[in-house]
């Protein structure tokens, strides 16, 4: 693990020193082009950019926009192939001259994002590009350059991200829903368990978990809705709310007002744990993290609970070890499928009565392990061979106490991977 992270470390370096020299690139690709895994498309502002970043846990890469000049806190506002992971650096993205938009690699098809459904013509003057909204379009454009019609958005097919100007809701035209749905792991960023949806009947947005309703927004009314930025309220009026409701479509969007110039962005980031995060500007937006089934507070829905937890138990991530009281009763399970996250063994142990304990099984931090029955918690964050990562139950009485500030730096020390896994991280280490 702590080999693979160097490792990891090192690539995301080379990432960051390459888009960086790529900084004044072309925000434009015309019929024939190519980018490949070196090359950058930079909207006209220099705000995002398009290029191949590769996950040094997997080795495969993924076709991303992300806010430029950010560092090492880099989130991804959109990914072309979320479920396609591709061989670093074999992946192309072409705009083809038949005006095809796509993405071919070594071992598979090419994956397709847009494909014309009528005849151009050789001067119709096709070409894609990616705006300062960080939306990447493919267009057809007037003889000066002006947008004529905007044929495919990235915005209409958003990933774990909404930014401003980005829909959810529905498109009545033709059925189309626009909706975020969370990485799947830390390290993946293929389609995970929760999902932020406008309900287009009742006027609010939802946050599900595997399609069960974890969170809901209230009703909008007078620009607001009573659970999003809760109880914060200097920071909602920094949101400008809009929902347009009509025959061709249904929807929420938002735009950030600043007075602050200089930090104008604003991406919502749906984490693995279900928390809706400002990923720019540090605030919360929903907590469905928070949502245990007791609890009704923050926008929490609730649901059936298991006998034996309570009203203020919960799960907080600690770095140490378990150390069995007495073997027989001291029970250590696990579960390998991939598909698991965090979130997915949390529930898992929630509603099994032994359970005091759980973390991700298999490297790539997907599967499931449990710590059934007595075992005793030893907080350990020294050691950096034996630390673990790890939420526990509140019953577990030495498990309560100290302060998790040592912790956050140790994880965030070890996880640099995927920049985006050191935001989530973060993030997670604060529920
Ligand atoms: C990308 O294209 C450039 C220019 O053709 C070339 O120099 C570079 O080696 C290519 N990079 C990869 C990873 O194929
Ligand atoms: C464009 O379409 C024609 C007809 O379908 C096909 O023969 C040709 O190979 C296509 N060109 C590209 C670059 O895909
Ligand atoms: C466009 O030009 C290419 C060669 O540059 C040619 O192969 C193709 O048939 C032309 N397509 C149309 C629709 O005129
Ligand atoms: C560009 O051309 C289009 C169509 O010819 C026209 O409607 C538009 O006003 C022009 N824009 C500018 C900035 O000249
Ligand atoms: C909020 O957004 C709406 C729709 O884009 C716009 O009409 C309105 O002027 C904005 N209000 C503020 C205070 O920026
Ligand atoms: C901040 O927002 C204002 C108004 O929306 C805009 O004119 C300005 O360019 C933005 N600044 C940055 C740095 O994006
Ligand atoms: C793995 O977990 C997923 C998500 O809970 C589930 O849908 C799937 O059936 C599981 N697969 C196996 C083999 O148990």
């Amino acid at each position: 693990m702590a080999s693979s992270s160097r490792l990891s470390l090192v690539f995301f370096l080379i990432f960051t020193c390459l888009w960086k020299s790529h900084a004044a690139g072309r925000d434009t690709l015309k019929p024939g082009d190519t980018l490949n895994s070196s090359s950058f498309l930079v909207s006209k502002t220099g705000k995002f950019s398009l290029g191949f970043f590769e996950n040094g846990i997997s080795k495969s890469s993924y076709l991303a926009v992300f806010h430029s000049n950010k560092g090492n806190s880099i989130s991804y506002a959109w990914i072309a192939n979320r479920k396609t992971p591709i061989l670093y650096p074999t992946g192309v993205l072409t705009l083809d001259k038949n005006n095809s938009l796509k993405i071919t690699r070594n071992g598979g098809d090419p994956l397709l994002l847009y494909s014309a459904s009528e005849i151009f013509t050789n001067n119709s003057n096709i070409v894609a590009t990616l705006l300062d909204s960080g939306n990447f379009i493919v267009q057809q454009v007037n003889s000066n350059g002006s947008t004529k019609r905007v044929l495919w958005q990235s915005f209409d097919h958003p990933g774990d991200c909404l930014l401003p100007g980005m829909k959810l809701g529905v498109d009545r035209k033709n059925g189309h829903i626009w909706s975020l749905t969370s990485w799947s792991s830390l390290y993946s960023p293929e389609p995970g368990p929760f999902t932020l949806d406008w309900d287009p009947n009742e006027h609010q947005l939802k946050i599900k978990q595997r399609g069960k309703i974890r969170w809901s927004s209230g009703v909008f009314a007078n620009g607001r809705f009573k659970f999003v930025v809760p109880g914060d309220e200097a920071n909602k009026m920094r949101y400008n709310f809009s929902i347009a409701s009509n025959e061709n479509e249904d929807y929420f969007t938002y735009t950030y007002t600043t007075v602050d110039d200089q930090s104008n962005a604003s991406e919502w980031v749906l984490n693995i744990m279900g928390r809706l995060h400002d990923f720019d500007t540090k605030v919360d937006i929903a907590r469905a993290d928070y949502c245990y089934g007791y609890n009704n507070d923050g926008g929490c829905e609730r649901w059936e609970q298991p006998s034996c937890r309570h009203v203020g138990d919960k799960f907080v991530l600690k770095t140490g070890y378990f150390k069995p009281v007495t073997s027989s009763n001291s029970i250590y399970t696990s579960d390998s499928n991939t598909s698991l996250g965090y979130s997915d063994c949390k529930d898992t142990c929630w509603n099994d009565c032994g359970c005091v304990g759980f973390n991700a099984r298999l490297n790539n931090l997907t599967g499931c392990q449990f710590w059934n029955g007595k075992w005793e918690f030893i907080e350990d964050i020294t050691d950096d061979g034996t630390q673990l990562f790890l939420y526990t139950t509140k019953p577990t009485p030495n498990i309560e106490g100290k302060s998790t500030n040592h912790l956050r730096l140790s994880i965030s020390y070890e996880f640099h991977i995927v920049p985006q896994v050191k935001n989530q991280i973060s993030q997670i280490t604060n529920i």
